[in-house]
């Protein structure tokens, strides 16, 4: 799967999003998120993004490793039983513990 870093966080230039032909990529609050069950690793997106913030999963930076879980997590409902993951509220824990990110 491909996965979206930190670069995106309060960024979210959604380029990336009219790119990806299985519309797996989903609107959070402050960033967005690749769904690893949908990504068919097309590739599409991560040239698009203007801040580089899409790596392929065996190609994340390893201080940005964390993304890989980040990015799943947002989908398991089981790991977050109180929110509608799909529903472009809300971030991942770890993205909602980040200080704003300025550019
Ligand atoms: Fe974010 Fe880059 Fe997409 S900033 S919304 S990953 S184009
Ligand atoms: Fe879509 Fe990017 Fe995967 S364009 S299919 S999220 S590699």
């Amino acid at each position: 799967t491909y996965v979206i870093a930190q670069p995106c966080v309060d960024i979210k230039d959604r380029a990336c999003v009219t790119e990806c032909p299985v519309d797996c990529i989903y609107e959070g609050a402050r960033t967005l998120y690749i769904n690893p069950a949908e990504c068919v690793d097309c590739h599409a997106c991560e040239p698009v993004c203007p801040v580089e913030a899409i790596f392929h999963e065996d190609d994340l930076p390893r201080h940005w490793a964390h993304y890989l879980a980040v990015n799943a997590e947002y989908f398991d409902e089981a790991a977050s039983p109180s929110r509608a993951r799909r529903d472009a509220v809300g971030d991942h824990p770890a993205v909602e513990a980040l200080p704003p990110q300025s550019g």
